[in-house]
């Protein structure tokens, strides 16, 4: 079974970042169990990721979708994304690690996704609403399941005045788990980040992704 770990930290080649540190434990976790050929790392912020944008996936989006023929540039984009589509397929477990940054997943997160939101690759329009009022279903049900490293500030889990803006694990589980169809969503929180102290943050992460991670590969 193929992991893809996806990290999504503008800095991430400084590994005292927390969703660094998370990431590098379950990497470290991973090794004791499973072969390196079967472990994909992709760091966003060194990959040419197209972005929906008037001279990248847009126009190429409206040419495929009027019958359009694309430019040497534009053939470039669709080939890339399509490549990054096909790679996302073809790993059954997905770990993202991805610090808050503005109450959202990194705006490079943002890009990666929308090159793998295709109609008739990882999810499908119904012709009708289903008996819930959903117009769609996910695609992506042959055992899948992600892993969610992420690291915040503030504290998101306790009755505080930040509860109602949790908005990113609500969004990645959406796009994943309701929207594709994974088997499985699971987070793991290095929380706090701004004021409690590092030790304790990040021994609750370690023992958690520790938890999480036999059930992750079942
Ligand atoms: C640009 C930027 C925006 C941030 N926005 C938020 C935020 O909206 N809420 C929050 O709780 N923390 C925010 N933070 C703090 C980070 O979430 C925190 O430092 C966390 O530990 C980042 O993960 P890292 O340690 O892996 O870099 C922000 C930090 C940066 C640099």
């Amino acid at each position: 079974m193929k992991t893809l770990v996806i990290n999504a930290h503008p800095g991430y080649t400084n590994h005292e970042h927390f969703s660094v540190q998370l990431q590098d434990k379950f990497i470290e976790l991973y090794h004791t169990h499973y072969p390196e050929k079967d472990l994909t790392i992709m760091n966003l912020y060194e990959e040419d990721i197209p972005r929906i944008e008037a001279t990248s996936l847009w126009s190429v989006w409206e040419k495929q979708a009027t019958g359009k023929e694309l430019s040497s540039t534009e053939s470039k984009i669709a080939e890339r994304s399509q490549f990054l589509l096909e790679q996302f397929k073809a790993h059954q477990r997905v770990v993202v690690s991805t610090p808050l940054h503005n109450f959202n997943i990194t705006s490079r997160m943002k890009d990666y996704i929308d090159n793998l939101m295709i109609a008739r690759e990882t999810f499908r329009y119904l012709t009708e609403p289903d008996e819930q009022g959903k117009v769609s279903e996910g695609l992506m049900r042959a055992n899948y399941k992600m892993l969610m490293l992420f690291a915040s500030g503030s504290v998101y889990t306790s009755d505080s005045i930040y509860k109602s803006v949790d908005i990113a694990p609500h969004y990645m589980q959406t796009i994943f788990q309701e929207m594709m169809g994974f088997d499985d969503f699971q987070l793991v929180r290095a929380e706090g980040t701004a004021t409690q102290d590092k030790d304790r943050i990040l021994n609750t992460a370690f023992t958690d992704i520790e938890q999480k991670f036999s059930s992750f590969y079942q």
